[in-house]
C-alpha cells in the first residue's frame, strides 16, 4: 500500500538511502530538512563540508548530492511514492540544491528499473584489481539508455582515448602530490576507525605495481604508512560520463546519472571505482573534453569490471542529517 504521509520513519528511511551515496573523499556534503505538510524533503549543501582546494566550484558537491537524489528516489519508489525532484528550486538560495516531493503511487518504474533500490546498500567503490573479462555490451547499452534519462551521456573510450585519459589522470596525481595545501586537505579526509565521515585508510586499497593505472594516492606523504602494491588489469575498462553543458544544474544531472549507472552496474554484479583526479584541474578537464568527437563536458571517469567488493565506508546517521535528536532506541532505518 502506498504511504499517505511523510512521517518521521519514512523520512529517516529515505534520508538513510540518500546518505549511502558516494561523495568525494566520503565527506558527505549534504544535510536534509523535511516539510511534512508539503510531503517534501529539501536537500542542502553542508557548508562545513566543502573542499575549497580540491573542489573550489563545488562541482563534486553537486555530483555527490545528485547521487544522493538518485538513491532517495529509488527508495521512495520502493516505499510506494512517486518522487518529484526539483533541482535548484530557489535560485536565491544556491545552497538548497534540490527538493523531493512525495506524490501518489510511483510511476518512475516506467522510466527506471523498479528494483534499483536493491543496489543502494550493496553498492561500494572497489579500488581492487578487476578481471580482464569485458562488461557485456547489453549491460553497457542499458547504462547508456539510463544515464540519458538523467540528462547525461556515457561513453566508452577507444584505445587511444583510454591511454590519454589515464595519462591525464596520472598528471593530476603528480600535481596533487606536489601541492602541499591540497595534500593537506585530502589527508584531512583520511580517517582512522570510528569516524562517521571521510575515507578510512583500510578502504583506500592497494596501488598498481605496474604503474599503468593511476589510482588515487590520497596524497599520503612519503613518510606516511606504506600502501600495498599489486598488479591491476592491464587494460582498464573505462567509461566517461559527460553532459552537454556545465554548471550547477548539469552537475546535479551528472550525479543522478552517475548513481543510476552505479546502481545498475551493482545489480549486474559489476564493480566500479572512480578516477576523478583530472576532473579537478580545469586545463586537464578541458583536454578530456577534447577526446570526444562531439560537444561534451566530462563529469566523471569510471573504471568498471568484475572483481572483489570494495571495503565499507562509514556514514553519518540520518537523524543527525535531518537535525533531529539522536534516537536512543530506534533501530536503524533502512530500505531493503
Ligand atoms: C565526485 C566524486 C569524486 C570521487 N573521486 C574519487 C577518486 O578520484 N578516487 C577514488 O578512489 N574514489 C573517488 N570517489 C569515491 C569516494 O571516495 C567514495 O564514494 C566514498 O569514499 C564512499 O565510499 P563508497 O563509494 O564505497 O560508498 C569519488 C566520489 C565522488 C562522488
Amino acid at each position: 500500500m502506498p504511504c499517505t504521509t511523510l512521517d518521521e520513519d519514512l523520512t529517516l528511511a529515505l534520508v538513510s538511502a540518500a546518505a549511502a551515496a558516494p561523495s568525494l573523499h566520503n565527506v558527505q556534503p549534504w544535510y536534509f530538512r523535511a516539510s511534512a505538510p508539503d510531503r517534501t524533503i529539501h536537500v542542502h549543501a553542508a557548508p562545513g563540508r566543502l573542499l575549497p582546494r580540491s573542489d573550489p566550484d563545488a562541482r563534486a558537491v553537486h555530483l555527490s548530492v545528485g547521487a544522493a537524489l538518485c538513491n532517495l528516489a529509488a527508495a521512495a519508489v520502493r516505499l510506494g511514492r512517486e518522487p518529484v525532484v526539483r533541482l535548484l528550486p530557489e535560485p536565491s538560495r544556491p545552497g538548497l540544491l534540490a527538493s523531493v516531493r512525495l506524490a501518489g503511487r510511483p510511476r518512475s518504474g516506467l522510466l527506471r528499473r523498479p528494483d534499483l533500490h536493491r543496489a543502494v546498500w550493496r553498492r561500494r567503490s572497489s579500488r581492487l584489481p578487476f578481471e580482464p573479462e569485458p562488461v557485456p555490451e547489453p549491460v553497457l547499452s542499458e547504462l547508456r539508455d539510463a544515464v540519458r534519462l538523467d540528462g547525461a551521456e556515457l561513453r566508452r573510450p577507444g584505445p587511444f582515448a583510454r591511454t590519454r585519459l589515464l595519462e591525464l589522470t596520472a598528471r593530476a596525481e603528480q600535481r596533487l602530490a606536489q601541492d602541499p595545501a591540497r595534500r593537506a586537505e585530502t589527508l584531512a579526509c583520511l580517517t582512522g576507525p570510528g569516524a562517521d565521515w571521510g575515507l578510512p585508510r583500510y578502504a583506500v586499497g592497494p596501488l598498481d605495481s605496474t604503474g599503468r593505472l593511476p589510482l588515487r594516492g590520497f596524497a599520503v606523504p612519503p613518510d606516511g604508512p606504506a600502501r600495498d602494491r599489486c598488479a591491476f588489469e592491464a587494460d582498464p575498462q573505462l567509461l566517461l560520463l559527460t553532459t552537454r553543458y556545465d554548471g550547477p544544474a548539469a552537475w546535479l544531472h551528472a550525479g543522478l546519472a552517475l548513481q543510476h549507472a552505479l546502481l545498475l552496474l551493482t545489480l549486474h554484479g559489476v564493480r566500479a571505482s572512480m578516477l576523478h583526479q583530472a576532473l579537478e584541474w580545469p586545463d586537464l578537464r578541458a583536454r578530456m573534453s577534447g577526446l570526444c568527437r562531439d560537444r561534451c563536458v566530462p563529469q566523471m571517469l569510471l573504471r568498471v569490471g568484475y572483481g572483489p567488493a570494495g571495503f565499507p565506508t562509514p556514514r553519518r546517521a540520518a537523524a543527525e542529517l535531518l537535525g533531529l535528536p539522536a534516537p536512543l532506541d530506534r533501530p536503524a532505518a533502512t530500505v531493503g
